[in-house]
């Protein structure tokens, strides 16, 4: 992968600091792109960077801090990243939280609907002028193969009724998969493309930094982590989606694995994602 190069290409990487998204960076980093790593925490981002400097030998990695969770610091960003910069040809939505408690974001929404999510639809769609304009450009949402067990809960989005950590993930992961087969729709012909992933199951600190997770499961998820993948090996489909002609053209698709494959019957399902899109604009503010 690193053979290709990505040099006059602009990225920006969200979740940067840890996991998949800080090998993600890494990777492009490592391909001559000028990288921009989005980061919650300055301090650990800061580590991040330094450590992607270092392995990269790149001097072109910026770092911006915000955190997903609220849509006041999605907008900062959005117009942050639009001062600096006046392209932007490959957008990673790869930030994701895990939580077995029902946790509310400062806009009132569940935190997996809105960082997994919503604030990836809302960062997208604030991005999409200067994206249109860097075309060919590449928007990729890492998604996941629990997309499948996903339900879009209209009556109760928000699990303000009835809350349970794994279904949440996965209609956000659901949501993920028809919010990329929707754009991708509307972009058509435009020279944009969108397309999810599932990583495979990777060795990060999802599950480690739920504080509720269940202290058993948590041991037996720490037991099962050298059977893992690695964060790089787990970073490969993004980066393969971010830098290969095998791609050029492509959109529209759910890849595991560098392969199209095939995502569930909801996630086709064209009456849903206009739906979701319709609420997730109201939600965000952007209707
Ligand atoms: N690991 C797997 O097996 C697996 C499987 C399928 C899908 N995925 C997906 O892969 C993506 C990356 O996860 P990972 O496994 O690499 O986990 P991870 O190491 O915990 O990385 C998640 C990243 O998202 C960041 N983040 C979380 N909340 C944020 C917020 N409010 N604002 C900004 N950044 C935020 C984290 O920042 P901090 O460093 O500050 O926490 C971290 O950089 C997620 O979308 C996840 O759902 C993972």
């Amino acid at each position: 992968m690193s053979n290709l190069s990505m040099q006059g290409k602009i990225c920006l990487v969200t979740g940067a600091s840890s996991g998949i998204g800080k090998a993600t960076a890494l990777g492009l980093a490592k391909m001559g792109a000028t990288v921009v790593m989005v980061c919650r925490d300055s301090a650990r981002g800061e580590a991040a960077l330094s450590e992607i400097k270092q392995r990269s030998s790149s001097g072109s990695i910026d770092l911006l801090i915000a955190d997903l969770s609220s849509q006041e610091a999605i907008r900062r960003l959005a117009n942050e990243y639009k001062s600096k910069y006046r392209q932007l040809h490959v957008l990673i939505n790869n930030a994701g939280v895990y939580y077995t408690k029902h946790h509310v974001t400062v806009d009132g929404l569940e935190a997996m609907f809105a960082v997994n999510y919503l604030a990836r639809f809302l960062l997208t769609n604030l991005l999409l002028d200067i994206i249109k304009q860097s075309a060919p450009a590449r928007v990729i949402n890492v998604a996941g193969a629990y997309h499948a067990k996903g339900k879009i809960n209209f009556d109760d989005l928000q699990g303000e009724k009835v809350f349970e950590g794994q279904r949440a993930n996965h209609q956000s992961k659901l949501a993920d998969v028809l919010f990329t087969y929707e754009l991708a729709r509307r972009l058509e012909g435009t020279g944009v493309t969108v397309n999810c992933l599932h990583p495979g199951m990777v060795a990060t600190d999802l599950i480690d930094k739920d504080k509720d997770f269940p202290v058993f499961f948590k041991y037996l998820y720490k037991l099962s982590k050298p059977l893992m993948r690695s964060p790089a090996k787990g970073a490969e489909t993004s980066l393969y989606l971010a830098s290969s002609p095998e791609v050029e053209g492509i959109s529209g698709r759910y890849f595991v694995n560098k392969r199209i494959a095939q995502s569930s019957l909801e996630s086709h399902d064209t009456h849903l994602a206009q739906r979701l899109r319709e609420v997730s604009e109201r939600l965000a503010k952007l209707a």
